[in-house]
């Protein structure tokens, strides 16, 4: 099907961009909605002359590009923003000019207020209008201080260029591509919905011909993006609406990309199209990200999560009778405001009972805004410290258990990087664990076959390189640690 703007032309990818005159550094907190937007802003500068730095110091552009859904995280930014104002001082007086922008969630919902804060801040901008950024920093550079976050009427994703194909390559062999933002669920915590907006779905083209040009570039495993992901529906041009569940099969049609996961996911929206496709398609990994946040119906009711403990164990079973051998992860909320200990015993409860492989687990935080931050009754943060020691202790449990049952196991890798000592390759399991190899093993991007000989906290050995004296455990990608943190749903 033709599709407009950038998306037409995959000779587009060999445009000569501008040979990089200017410097950018971008810092990313949050989730994986975040690093991928990171990179289309790095797309969009690049187009307009930036050429990515890692050294702040030598950045003419500094951007940070922000997540609010809980407080600490917000207030890293003004921290950092501190730090900024001295570098940018310090290249004053070497006579360089340093522009400094907050994108993200904290640009989207505290706007003007962060030039108040922090007035070593040149530009805000919200997630919605990353497509005018070189615009907004050219006029910064001007001298303007610019907030743009109003919701553009455009779709940004047609106007956003896309990657070259060594950029692509560049990236490595896996790679994000978000398919929806914005939420309509409006969970009583959550500050989603106010700072990315309504639910909105790309259209299947689009998706598909991004997914195309990741494969030319040596993508191999690609995870679908939104806030709700298996929220996605698009008309799917055989005259049906579509689902998640369809995109899936689609995609995994497009010969190179070898490996589909998607995050992050409501329990309400797992259709059986969905449940369908992780029984009938091995290219989805085995691994589901379902949050529920709690395990008391009262809570959860509170929470305006629209479902029990019993219909989300219910939904469990299903997709486990469909693939048995998935391995669920989830986000848990302690001291959500008049959590008890029996409520607080209920999500210890669905814990036992689903096992997760991996879990994240916050102390509430009250948004401002949101419905969650006016209940009376907040619990007093010594109870949620002990409630969140409980929870992990057994979550962390579970999933040293779940990697030591890999011990043995034979399953596919996909070589992703070097590893941190000479002579090591780093691997990806279908369940998402870093596998330390050999370097003799393969070629990155290649899907090797291996049986795992141990396992460390976080990562599994395989191969000759099964001694943990010799094979350090891999460190996950810091982002990747950050970002699924940040995740909503
Ligand atoms: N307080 C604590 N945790 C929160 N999350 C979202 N909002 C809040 C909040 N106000 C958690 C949820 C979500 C994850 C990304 O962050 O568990 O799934
Ligand atoms: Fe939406 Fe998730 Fe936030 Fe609930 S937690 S409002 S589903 S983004």
């Amino acid at each position: 099907m033709p599709i407009a703007g950038p998306f037409a032309d995959p000779a587009g990818m060999q445009e000569a961009h501008p040979a990089a005159t200017k410097k950018v550094f971008v810092k990313t907190y949050g989730c994986q909605m975040n690093v991928y937007d990171s990179q289309r802003m790095a797309d969009a500068l690049a187009a307009d002359g930036y050429g990515p730095t890692e050294t702040i110091e030598d950045a003419d552009l500094v951007l940070l590009n922000t997540c609010h859904i809980r407080e600490k995280a917000a207030e890293k930014v003004y921290s950092e923003l501190g730090r900024i104002r001295q570098l940018k001082e310090e290249r004053a007086r070497q006579g360089l000019e340093t522009v400094v922008g907050v994108a993200g969630c904290v640009a989207q919902a505290e706007g003007r207020e962060i030039l108040r804060r922090a007035p070593v801040v040149d530009l805000v901008i919200g997630p919605q209008t990353y497509h005018r950024l070189p615009q907004v920093v050219g006029r910064a550079r001007g001298g303007e201080k610019i907030v743009e976050t109003e919701y553009a009427l455009e779709d940004k994703f047609e106007h956003l260029p896309q990657p070259r194909r060594q950029e692509v390559r560049k990236r490595g062999v896996t790679a994000f591509l978000t398919v929806q933002e914005g939420c309509d669920k409006f969970c009583t915590f959550c500050v989603v919905p106010y700072t990315r907006g309504a639910e909105v779905s790309r259209p299947v083209a689009q998706i598909v011909a991004e997914a195309e040009r990741l494969a030319e570039g040596g993508v191999r495993e690609v995870t679908l993006l939104g806030q709700n992901v298996n929220a996605w529906h698009g008309d799917g041009g055989d005259g049906r609406e579509w689902g998640l569940g369809e995109l899936l099969f689609r995609l995994a049609e497009i010969p190179g990309l070898d490996r589909l996961r998607y995050t992050t996911s409501h329990p309400r929206d797992m259709d059986d199209a969905l449940i369908a496709a992780h029984r009938d398609l091995d290219k989805l990994m085995p691994y589901l990200h379902l949050p529920v946040q709690s395990g008391s119906d009262r809570i959860l009711k509170a929470m305006n999560r629209k479902h029990t403990h019993d219909d989300y164990l219910r939904l469990i079973e299903r997709i486990r009778t469909a693939r048995p051998d998935i391995a669920m992860s989830g986000d848990f909320i302690v001291g959500f405001p008049g959590e008890t200990d029996a409520d607080f015993e209920e999500t210890m409860r669905i814990v036992r009972e689903v096992g997760y492989a991996q879990a994240f687990s916050f102390k509430y935080s009250p948004r401002p805004g949101t419905p969650g931050a006016d209940m009376v009754d907040h619990v007093e943060e010594a109870v949620k410290d002990e409630r969140l020691q409980k929870l992990q202790a057994l979550l962390g449990e579970q999933q040293r258990a779940f990697t030591q049952s890999l011990v043995g196991r034979t399953m596919d890798l996909l070589l992703e990087k070097p590893g941190r000592h000479p002579g090591q390759l780093v691997g990806r399991s279908p369940w998402l664990q870093p596998v330390i190899v050999d370097e003799s093993a393969g070629e990155i991007g290649d899907i090797i076959t291996v049986r795992i000989s141990s396992a460390g906290t976080n990562s599994l050995f395989a191969g000759s390189t099964d001694s943990p004296s010799r094979a350090v455990e891999a460190k996950r990608a810091p982002a990747q640690e950050e970002a699924q943190m940040g995740v909503s749903v």
